[in-house]
Order: C-alpha cells, then structure tokens, then sequence
C-alpha cells in the first residue's frame, strides 16, 4: 500500500529513526561523490501554491541526485487553478508520476489529494504542518548533538505550522518540548493534546507558557520562526504588536544552556523574531537545516517512493 507523508503523525517513532539514519547516509554518500540512483526513471510532480526557495530547489535537486526527475507545477498553469476538482487532478497526475510534492494553504486540501491520489503525497507545508522541515530539524539536531533523547527543545513565537510539526516530531524522539506563545497565538490544542498522550510513551515533557524567559532556561535548542506566515501577511502589524517580548536575542539566549543550538526554518525577520545577532552569531546551525532538508528530503522520498 502506497504511503503518505501528511504529517509528523504519518511516521513511527521507527519510521523517524529510519529517516534520520538514511539522512545522514546519503548526506556522505553525496559528499564522498557516490552515485546513488534507486529512483531511476521516477517522477515526482510539485505543486507550490506558495513561495518556496529550500522546499522547490531541495525537492529538485534531490530528486535528480536520486537518478529521477521533478517537475514544477504552479496553480497559474494546472486546471487546478481554474477549478478542476482536486480529486480529478489527484487521478489524473497518479497516472504519469511516481510521487507528488505539494504546498498549499489547507491542510484538508493536502488530505483530499492524498485520498484520491494512488502514488504518495509528501505535505512540502500548509498552515497547520510543516514535516519535511521538522524531519530535517531532528537531523540537524542529531548531526550536533549526537543523540536526541532527553534534550530540551524550546520553541518562541507563533503556535503555527513550524510549531507544530516540531511538537509532533520532538515528543516521538522523548525530546522535552518547551513553548513560549503569546496568548491567542497558542498551538492548535488537538495537536497539543495528541503530543501529549505521544509524550507519556516516549518520556517527554511538554509545557506551554507566554513567558519567554521561563520556557527557554536551560534550553539545548531555541528555535523561532516569522510571526506572520505565509497567507498572514496583512495581519503583519498586528502580531508585531501581539509578539512585543518574543525576540530570540542575545538577552534570551543568556538563559538558554550556553551551547544551546540556534534554528530558524527560514526564511526570517532580522528584528523581528530574532535578531541579527543571534541569527548571525555562532550558535546559529540555520544553514545547517536548510542544507539537511535536501539530504532528509532525499530519505523521505526513498522511503516513500523507492
Ligand atoms: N523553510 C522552508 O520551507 O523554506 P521555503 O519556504 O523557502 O521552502
Ligand atoms: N511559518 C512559515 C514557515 C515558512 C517555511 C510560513 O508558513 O510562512
């Protein structure tokens, strides 16, 4: 039976290791010029309702280091866009490609697609889940720290997508999870309860609170991500005021364990969510992620579609 990528949830705790391991196997192996085509004349077909540049180009390339092709997809161009159901496009597109990549808005949207489609679909991002990125994050952690288990994750800012694919993934791996949200700007709470009930298996920890200061002390990983994501935009000035206190800053970063990793999903607000500085500065392992999404990206689809 074909098999999906949706969500962080889609995976077994076997699954994310599995992921992880093949991660840093084809990261050498790339590095070290090995040839290594397991989809050989395969095709995976992206469609991005929104702006990308790490998902398209890592998709892309990953795809052809893999011996297959991509091809983008803009709604401007598909029927899609000038309203042929999803569920014909999902048909339609299984019987050419191997595998389809898709960012859009709505998370039921992705669903609909993966329900009709006989190929996998891999969720590239909507506004509730973005699990190619968090995948690459427990990577990129790993790489650094060596092991995942027992590490305390702390994540400032908005209750979004990032958020939320990172809760999923952290608490599979029994990392301990620590949020800072300003009120209203909270994680979705099914997701929050699912973690959860995940987090009793695995040993983890979760906690949520609107002060910055007390979730990230002690903290081994501080990450962020923009206030107002893609489709948010006219409500920019709004959460600016909303997230007054939420900078990832040099100031905040002093409470966190003085080796604490620095990550950002990117793209990022310099003076926004975090500042140059801390971007900028040596704990900073944000072009680290954005390299493994194409090495993580590569296991999925191996995975998926090998
Ligand atoms: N982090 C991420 O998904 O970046 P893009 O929007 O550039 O794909
Ligand atoms: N939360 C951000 C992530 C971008 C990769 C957005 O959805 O715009």
């Amino acid at each position: 039976m074909k098999k999906d990528l949706l969500t962080v949830n889609d995976l077994t705790t076997e699954e994310i290791e599995q992921v992880l391991e093949r991660s840093s196997w084809l990261k050498k192996a790339q590095k070290d010029g090995i040839v290594h085509h397991p989809l050989k004349g395969k095709s995976l077909g992206m469609i991005f309702e929104k702006s990308s540049t790490r998902t398209r180009v890592s998709f892309e390339v990953g795809m052809y280091q893999l011996g297959g092709q991509a091809l983008f997809l803009s709604p401007a161009d598909l029927q899609m866009g000038r309203g042929e159901p999803v569920s014909d496009t999902a048909k339609t597109l299984s019987r050419y490609l191997d595998g389809i990549m898709i960012r859009t808005f709505a998370q039921s949207m992705v669903e609909e697609l993966a329900q009709h489609a006989t190929i996998p679909v891999i969720n590239g991002l909507t506004d509730l889940h973005h699990p190619c990125q968090a995948l690459a994050d427990l990577f990129t952690v790993l790489e650094h720290r060596g092991a995942l288990k027992g590490l305390t994750f702390c994540y400032i800012g908005d209750g979004n997508n990032m958020a939320h694919s990172l809760i999923e993934a952290c608490v599979k791996v029994g990392m301990h999870v620590s949020l800072a949200c300003p009120a209203g700007y909270a994680p979705d709470a099914g997701i929050m309860r699912e973690a959860k009930q995940v987090a009793k298996r695995t040993g983890a920890e979760l906690g949520l609170t609107d002060d910055p200061k007390k979730a990230v002390k002690d903290a081994d990983v501080v990450y962020t991500d923009v206030w107002a994501s893609m489709g948010q935009e006219k409500e920019h000035g709004l959460r600016v005021k909303a997230f007054v206190g939420f900078q990832v800053d040099e100031k905040l970063m002093k409470l966190a364990s003085p080796k604490a990793l620095v990550m950002h999903c990117l793209p990022a607000h310099r003076g926004e969510e975090i500042s140059a500085a801390v971007i900028d500065g040596p704990q900073s392992v944000v072009f680290d992620q954005a390299e493994n999404r194409l090495h993580t990206q590569k296991a999925i689809m191996e995975m998926l579609m090998g």
